[in-house]
């Protein structure tokens, strides 16, 4: 059976449509159960709420963000191995973000108004990277994936203790995502330079600190 060959402008538009579904919410659907399924809910009290919403408004933002990274990677990838095996991650980054979702619904608040500027944002810079070469896509990966485990560690300092059911998310979040940075770093990543490391936390943290609140 022949298989269709996608144009540039094809892959483009097929990813931009499953950008707008990241930022709409009505993304991919997940491959495994949500984690804090196994949780039973505590009350939480307001201010304790209010937290919770922050932060998981936080991370769902920066799923977001993960949507369109890896899309951004596989429009311009040029190895096929490249390809395929950051697609495993891809799909893992869908669960993420449909459990922040989830999670957020349930907290009873709003996903971050800006997730059109992170989305853009990252799918520019991820397939700047890209067309950088394969080897410094997949470093952008992994440094991103780095900063984004000591990330969901200072998170899960910060959850309210009674949040059992974000914690879980949470904790599955940073193992998927130390294991991205491995496969990046196996599939070949290059190391960046220490520069752009620091202008990758930077725009984390602009990020981090704007999509607490709004
Ligand atoms: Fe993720
Ligand atoms: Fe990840």
């Amino acid at each position: 059976m022949s298989q269709r060959q996608y144009s540039q402008l094809d892959k483009f538009l097929i990813e931009f449509d499953a950008g707008l579904a990241a930022m709409f919410d009505k993304s991919g659907s997940p491959q495994r159960s949500n984690p804090a399924n196994n949780e039973s809910a505590e009350g939480l009290n307001p201010a304790e709420t209010r937290i919770s919403q922050g932060l998981m408004r936080v991370n769902h933002a920066g799923e977001v963000s993960a949507q369109a990274l890896y899309q951004g990677q596989s429009l311009t990838a040029r190895s096929k191995s490249v390809q395929e095996s950051m697609q495993q991650s891809a799909l893992e980054e869908v669960d993420h973000l449909n459990w922040c979702k989830d999670r957020l619904d349930e907290l009873g608040s709003h996903t971050s108004y800006l997730n059109p500027l992170w989305f853009s944002g990252s799918f520019t810079i991820g397939a700047a990277a890209g067309l950088a070469g394969d080897k410094w896509s997949l470093g952008f990966v992994a440094e991103t994936e780095h900063q984004v485990v000591v990330h969901l560690e200072s998170h899960l300092q910060k959850l309210p203790e009674r949040d059992e059911k974000s914690r879980a998310i949470l904790e599955q979040m940073k193992k998927d995502e130390a294991h991205h940075a491995s496969v990046a770093i196996d599939s070949g990543a290059a190391e960046l330079p220490t520069a752009i490391k620091k202008v990758m936390t930077l725009c984390s943290r602009i990020m981090t600190s704007t999509a607490y609140w709004i």
